[in-house]
């Protein structure tokens, strides 16, 4: 049982892009955040891990393939401690001042990477993550739904060398596929799914249409 319960921000508007690797979600959080801008809005793009100073040192510790081998629990506890300083230091100060703020990744990518992926106990690791973040929820989460053999050819073209999560095994990162499906599925009204391999511009419309509603 997870104890907390959904917290929505009540200044600000908090958006969240997730999915699979090479599925996009970098370009369009900043064209999504070019857009917003460009209505006179103050906008925060940010990711996780590693938009802070101890953040950064984590990301450097879960993603370097040098790391080698962690834990699951480890590895789950240092995404969520990466979260909770997100939170305090970035996420949270930014809401508090009426800004928007676009995270490319957040509770859910633990939620799908060690949970669907590593097969950590689902409701245990949701407490953890639900307590780091103070059950802080996206008032939407676009998820950019992308088959892990695509995605990972494309990330193959862009970048020398896959790290840590990326050199998972292709049944992991289809677990991880699934385990971002269901979460979208349980909370339609939270989410907006997209097929990643439609154009940048189709994509980037669908998402201006709906954030467009919450505006
Ligand atoms: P990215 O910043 O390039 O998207 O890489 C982050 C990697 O870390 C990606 O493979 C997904 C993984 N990840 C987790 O496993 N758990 C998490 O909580 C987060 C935020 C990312």
């Amino acid at each position: 049982m997870v104890l907390s319960s959904p917290v929505y921000a009540d200044s600000g508007l908090f958006l969240c892009f997730e999915g699979g690797e090479g599925g996009g979600k970098s370009t369009q959080a900043k064209l999504l955040a070019g857009w917003l801008e460009s209505s006179g809005r103050e906008v925060l793009l940010t990711h996780e891990p590693g938009a802070t100073e101890v953040g950064r040192s984590i990301r450097t510790i879960v993603l370097s393939p040098e790391t080698g081998h962690l834990d699951d629990r480890t590895e789950a506890l240092l995404y969520a401690a990466d979260k909770a300083e997100h939170l305090d230091k970035v996420v949270r100060p930014a809401l508090d001042r009426g800004a928007v703020v676009i995270t490319d990744r957040y509770v859910d990518s633990s939620l799908a990477y060690q949970g669907a992926g590593r097969a950590l106990d689902a409701v245990e690791l949701e407490s953890v993550l639900r307590w780091a973040t103070g059950d802080l929820r996206p008032h939407l989460t676009v998820l950019l739904d992308v088959d892990p053999e695509a995605g990972l050819t494309r990330v193959d073209e862009l970048v020398a060398g896959r790290d840590r999560i990326e050199g998972e095994s292709l049944e992991f990162h289809r677990r991880v596929r699934g385990g971002f499906l269901d979460l979208a599925t349980a909370d339609p009204e939270h989410y907006l799914v997209l097929d990643a391999g439609g154009s940048i511009e189709s994509v980037a419309a669908a998402i201006q249409a709906r954030v467009g509603m919450l505006l």
